[in-house]
């Protein structure tokens, strides 16, 4: 697989695994990924939730647990490290700012647009050319808006961009409706994509890697999604179900044991619709029931926390420490695929052998007539035995 080269910054494995509140992706599975080659991302969506004082103390918590999780992972690997930061939280900024204190390589900015980002980081006067900053968007529109407004108005665009199609875990960008219809190919959103950014890449004369994320689940999809066009993927689901994420085991659990009917689409209180195993937490919330709570501070902006049917980050968390009766798991449309909990290094090990039985497919379709290759012949398992490089 070609590095991803983000400006000076270069992953050997272009993969960028996705951040996963809450306490999903913590220093654990950032480590290990980054230790394999590629960019290992902490999620920082109430974090804080891991400290004791969280509900008294919540944005001293969010920070002071970021801080540390940065700190474990930078001790654990000498990898590429970043941090996924949600707009739509209302301590955005100061979690941002720790990030930048703590010199993490790359920002990815999801859950809204940051369009007055580099307006803080010139009122703040906060020097620091290391971080890479990496928008998520659902739309080549929405890179527009984000790059269009940092051009216009502070010189500068982002180093790279996200674009995340509806098959994912977690929160999405499209509305119900978009979900209930024929989705949207991925490949067509990064096409979209790299076709609008190419005006600001002349601009700037300034590579933009288009990364992309969303059912990104094997080796033979990060393949197909390179051809149409991404320099790297971003992939959350395929990374839950390993020893080093930082989910309890029956979290992950789920993921072994679900079948591709449990994989579902639910209402959040975000005011996003988000792709969950359902369960039977799942299905009270669904049918219409609550789980009353106390909100202790508004963590996101958009949530109506007075009649809100739950609290989001509590059901997250309670998921992530095994707790499901009283929350859920996100999943990606293809966590019903996960066989077994394996360690990062094998996940890594069997997508680079499905990616080059990928690309050694396309190499013999190239040289031998159509025919003898299009029926079902089975490509047997010898790439790991080649030097796959050669190949
Ligand atoms: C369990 C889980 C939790 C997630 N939590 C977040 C989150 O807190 N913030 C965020 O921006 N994205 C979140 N995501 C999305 C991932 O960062 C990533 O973009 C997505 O998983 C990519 O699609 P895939 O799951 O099909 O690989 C989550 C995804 C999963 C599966």
């Amino acid at each position: 697989m070609n590095p991803l080269q983000i400006g000076n910054l270069r992953a050997n494995l272009p993969i960028i695994q996705g951040g996963m509140g809450v306490a999903i992706s913590l220093s654990g599975l950032a480590s290990a990924v980054a230790n394999a080659g590629g960019i290992g991302i902490i999620s920082a969506v109430a974090i804080g939730m891991t400290e004791p004082d969280y509900m008294k103390n919540y944005r001293e918590a969010n920070k002071r647990a970021l801080r540390k999780e940065i700190r474990k992972a930078r001790s654990l690997t000498n990898g590429i490290l970043g941090v996924n930061l949600m707009v739509a939280v209302t301590d955005y900024e100061e979690l941002f700012t720790v990030a930048l204190e703590e010199k993490i390589d790359v920002i990815i900015l999801g859950a809204g647009l940051p369009l007055h980002l580099p307006q803080y980081i010139h009122d703040k006067g906060i020097e620091n050319i290391h971080t890479k900053f990496i928008p998520k968007v659902s739309s080549a529109k929405a890179a527009r808006v984000i790059f269009s407004y940092w051009a216009k108005n502070y010189n500068y665009i982002p180093d790279a961009v996200v674009v995340e199609g509806p098959m994912a875990g977690g929160h999405l960008g499209f509305k119900r409706d978009e979900l209930d219809n024929e989705l949207v190919p991925l490949s067509q959103l990064v096409e979209e994509t790299v076709h609008e950014l190419s005006v600001f890449e002349e601009d700037f004369e300034k590579e933009i890697p288009v990364i992309a994320g969303g059912g990104v689940y094997s080796g033979k999809d990060i393949y197909d999604i390179m051809h149409a066009g991404a320099k790297g993927v971003k992939m959350g689901t395929r990374f839950v179900p390993t020893n080093e994420c930082d989910a309890s085991k029956k979290f992950k659990e789920t993921y072994v044991n679900c079948s591709e009917e449990d994989i579902t689409i639910l209402k959040s209180p975000v005011g996003l619709p988000g792709r969950a195993i359902n369960n039977s937490f799942v299905e009270k919330i669904s049918s219409g029931e609550t789980e009353p709570f106390k909100c202790y501070w508004k963590c996101l902006k958009s949530c109506d926390s007075k009649n809100a049917p739950y609290c989001i980050a509590q059901a997250l968390y309670n998921a992530a420490n095994g707790n499901l009766d009283k929350g859920f798991a996100f999943a990606g449309s293809k966590a019903y695929l996960t066989k077994s909990i394996q360690p990062v290094k094998q996940v890594v090990m069997e997508l680079k052998i499905e990616y080059y039985k990928a690309k050694f497919r396309e190499y013999l379709k190239n040289i031998l007539n159509e025919r003898f290759v299009t029926g079902n012949i089975q490509i047997p398992n010898i790439i790991p035995v080649l030097d796959i490089k050669k190949v």
